[in-house]
């Protein structure tokens, strides 16, 4: 029996796969590579000294799905594959809506014809309304989406939910991810953004190393404490372990839809994460605020005792960890993969 990663190459999937395999999963992985390198799965191999199948295809392919669940005896499919870039999305709606819906209800096709009853999805808090009172808990408001990539998530969410009560038999674990950052301690693999990074850590790690001139803070005048927003980072390898922890509550589950935060708990500002990274390396980040960025909103948090309760998951890693392993990553490859 495996789990099949989509977008097991990508930023969270990498880590995730090796998270799989140290727990004694078998994973077979599928990533048409638009926004990741093969050498992220030859790394991730190398550290999880274990070898996988990997197929180079789009996770919209219904028959080429086909062909991977006749070969291997799936029991669980965690869905990682969709475009993510915020700005990308309002520009280039329609290759979002494709993409990330296509490939949801392709694999749910492809699960319900082979059998297969239990998703875990990647879900963003970036569902949850912007006027929400903070912590968000799971039960906040959902919808007012700011960008088509919001929305696809959204509705994603909802086509996994219409299946669920269809009467499938199927499980669905939809998991909110609130700020993911850091690397694998071993710096071997890492978050690495093809163009100018838009989230703040990988631009942060961009400018430490030489590559951007210096961090543009959007806003300091937003109502928290020192004026900058506020957002739940949270490390990956955290992030990575709630998946094997929602893949095993998966398994005895008989069915049904839970919607899960994935987050520390703690508000974090982009003042006080600068500084944290500056303290972690010793490596001084020039800065200079600007003016807002639309749609941002001030503050971020999620509510975690679901998680708890349900996963039996929290994060265990510091702010600090995040910010050195992020560092060793970027130092050790300043071009990312491509270097
Ligand atoms: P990523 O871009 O690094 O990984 C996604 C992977 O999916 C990439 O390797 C890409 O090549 C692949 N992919 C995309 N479309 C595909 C398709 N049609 N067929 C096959 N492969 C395809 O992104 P990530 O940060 O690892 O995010 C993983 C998931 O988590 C995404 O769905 C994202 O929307 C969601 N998420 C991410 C964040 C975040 O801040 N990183 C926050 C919330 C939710
Ligand atoms: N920020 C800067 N400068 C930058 C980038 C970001 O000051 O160059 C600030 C933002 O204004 C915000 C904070 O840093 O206050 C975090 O911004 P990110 O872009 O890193 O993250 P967001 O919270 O805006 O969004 C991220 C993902 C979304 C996801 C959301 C919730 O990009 O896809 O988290 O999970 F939906």
């Amino acid at each position: 029996m495996a789990i099949f990663v989509t977008g097991g190459a990508g930023y969270i999937g990498s880590h995730t796969v090796i998270e799989l395999i140290k727990s004694g999963y078998d994973v077979v992985v599928a990533d048409n590579f638009s926004n990741s390198k093969r050498e992220a799965v030859k790394r991730v191999k190398e550290l999880a000294g274990k070898d996988f199948s990997l197929y180079e295809i789009d996770v919209c392919n219904g028959k080429a799905l086909d062909k991977i669940f006749t070969i291997h005896d799936i029991e669980c499919v965690i869905h990682f594959a969709g475009l993510k870039a915020v700005g990308e999305s309002v520009k280039k709606p329609l290759e979002y809506y494709k993409n990330n819906l296509n490939s949801t209800i392709a694999l749910s096709n492809t699960m319900i014809r082979h059998g297969v009853n239990k998703i875990i999805f990647s879900s963003s808090a970036t569902v949850y309304c912007p006027d929400n009172k903070m912590p968000l808990t799971e039960d906040s408001l959902t919808g007012g989406c700011t960008n088509p990539y919001g929305w696809t998530k959204y509705m994603c969410e909802q086509i996994l939910t219409d299946v669920v009560n269809a009467g499938s038999g199927f499980t669905a674990v939809m998991l909110r991810y609130f700020n993911p950052i850091g690397a694998h301690e071993s710096g071997k693999i890492g978050e690495d953004p093809q163009d100018i990074p838009n989230n703040i850590m990988p631009y942060i790690a961009q400018t430490a190393v030489g590559r951007r001139e210096f961090l543009k803070i959007f806003g300091d005048d937003y109502d928290t404490a020192d004026g900058t927003g506020v957002r739940d980072y949270l490390h990956v390898v955290d992030l990575a372990e709630g998946h094997v922890a929602a893949v095993k509550y998966a398994a005895q589950s008989s069915g049904g839809v839970d919607i899960i935060n994935l987050g520390t708990g703690n508000g974090v500002s982009v003042l006080e994460l600068v500084t944290a990274f500056e303290d972690a390396t010793g490596v001084k980040i020039p800065r200079e605020v600007v003016s807002r960025r639309p749609g941002d909103i001030a503050i971020c948090y999620a509510a975690t005792d679901k998680a708890k309760n349900l996963l039996g998951w929290e994060t265990k890693k510091t702010l600090k960890e995040a910010c050195a392993d992020t560092w060793r990553w970027q130092k050790n490859n300043p071009g990312g993969y491509g270097l």
